[in-house]
């Protein structure tokens, strides 16, 4: 099973959870750094202060990106890093570090794909405000025309927000990610609003700025549903899932790239949402909606639906003891044929697999390997039924593995390992696991080994 030909496999991190540095060389605070010093918040009190000390050994780590051939690596700029106080006085020290890192990726032959924002907002910035003050989108556009001059010449791939679903849900509405705010959800339908201006602007200023043609996409926390069967009701089902907002919250498919793409909020959460909207100044849906390249799609597991006789749909009850990775996330690789069918009809933007993977119990075996088949079986599971939706026509134009290594998982802390590289926190020590040496074999064949079963060659 051949992918097209110029198919990315890539994999994926994110600059808060492999970085480290977070004291050095001039960077500001980001809201992790705080959030973190909170007790309570994080699984065995851990924090980023040190991580995968990445910014330390990212040449080591560029190299042992371009040993398993890797075509691209998907990872973020820390914004305090490159703006301590998150406007103004540019950290010259901070953009240095991700010049650099630019220069040893094209060396190892790996194209680099940058997200401008993975939550890790300058800390300078929430106590003006934060996504609240209408005026955060043109921090970010700042902060954005700062790196776009500097890496463009270079870079061309660009992701404006990571999964704007989860830190207005998670850490406004909410209080279990950064910053924490536990905001009445109108107040976080200003915050989602004004960070739907700063994708906007930011695309604006992309593509004004880029010294190479960009490539611009945002990426989404994709909720996936498919249908039980494949008879039309239940597609159909599936399908009304996918697309429809039932809660008060903005984790759903719509909210966010609805304007970004159709320019135009969904009518059923305009309806739901009605009592708590903010005001929405003429304009700024055009604003919101500029061209984009891609829908960068992050997604671990979906929920099987059925229709029902009243007309009407249920998510499908899961069998007792169903496969599970440690972060108890299920195992559902048909969702990676029905959810890029679906976002691809509606959108009819090529989509990318912007983060995909697991978490699985990894250690050092006493061969010294780290042997992971459930992480193999999952990928090849996923890409398989990925494989199924590019043979009928759905553009889909690569896959990022997340992650490249094990790296601090948010409220999880350490305690999760979702790399396909191991890293020991002591030693900083790297071990590729097994599935790094499959997934090498995968991208050097084009995908074609992936009907291969472990050990059968
Ligand atoms: C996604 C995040 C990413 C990682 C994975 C497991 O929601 O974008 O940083 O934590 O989940």
């Amino acid at each position: 099973m051949s992918f097209p030909e110029d198919f990315v496999w890539g994999a994926a991190t994110a600059s808060y959870q492999i970085e480290g540095g977070t004291y050095e060389d001039g960077k500001g605070l980001s809201v992790w750094d705080v959030f973190c010093r909170q007790p309570g918040k994080i699984w065995g009190g851990n924090n980023g202060d040190i991580a995968c000390d990445h910014y330390h050994l990212y040449q080591e780590d560029a190299r042992l990106m371009g040993e398993l051939g890797l075509k691209a690596y998907r990872y973020s700029i820390s914004w305090p890093r490159v703006l301590p106080e998150g406007t103004g006085a540019v950290n010259e020290k901070g953009l240095d570090f991700y010049d650099r890192l630019v220069d040893v990726l094209l060396e190892n032959g790996v194209q680099p794909w940058v997200t401008l924002f993975h939550w890790d907002y300058p800390q300078s910035l929430l106590q003006r405000g934060g996504w609240l003050n209408r005026e955060s989108s043109d921090w970010f556009t700042e902060y954005t025309s700062v790196v776009v001059d500097r890496l463009s010449d270079r870079v061309s791939h660009w992701m404006t927000l990571n999964e704007p679903q989860v830190f207005i849900t998670f850490g406004h509405q909410g209080d279990y990610h950064a910053p924490g705010l536990n905001l009445e959800f109108s107040d976080a339908l200003v915050a989602a609003h004004n960070s739907l201006l700063a994708h906007g602007k930011a695309v604006q200023v992309i593509r004004a700025h880029a010294k190479t043609r960009p490539n611009i996409g945002a990426v989404h926390a994709a909720s996936i549903y498919f249908p039980g069967t494949e008879k039309q009701e239940d597609i159909e089902a599936a399908h009304s899932r996918m697309f429809s907002i039932t809660g008060k919250n903005c984790w759903n498919n719509t909210w966010f790239a609805d304007p970004m793409i159709l320019g135009r909020y969904p009518e059923d959460g305009l309806r739901l949402f009605e009592s708590e909207l903010p005001d929405i100044p003429d304009g700024d849906m055009g604003t919101i909606c500029q061209p984009l390249d891609f829908y960068g799609l992050n997604n671990y597991e979906g929920r099987g639906v059925r229709a029902t006789d009243d007309g009407g749909s249920e998510i499908i009850q899961s069998p007792d003891g169903p496969p599970l990775t440690t972060m108890e996330w299920q195992v559902t690789p048909a969702g990676y044929y029905w959810g890029p069918r679906f976002l691809f009809e509606r959108y009819k933007l090529p989509i990318v697999v912007t983060e995909n993977g697991m978490a699985n119990c990894d250690w050092i075996h006493r061969d010294g390997r780290v042997h992971d088949p459930q992480r193999i079986d999952y990928m090849a599971r996923y890409l398989s039924e990925l494989k199924r939706a590019i043979d009928e026509g759905i553009t889909v134009n690569g896959y990022f593995v997340w992650s490249l290594m094990d790296n601090f998982e948010w409220a999880y802390g350490y305690r999760q390992r979702f790399g396909i590289v191991h890293v020991d926190y002591a030693t900083q020590k790297r071990t590729p696991k097994d599935s790094a040496y499959w997934y090498k074999d995968v991208i050097a064949s084009n995908g074609s080994t992936l009907t291969n079963l472990p050990g059968t060659g």
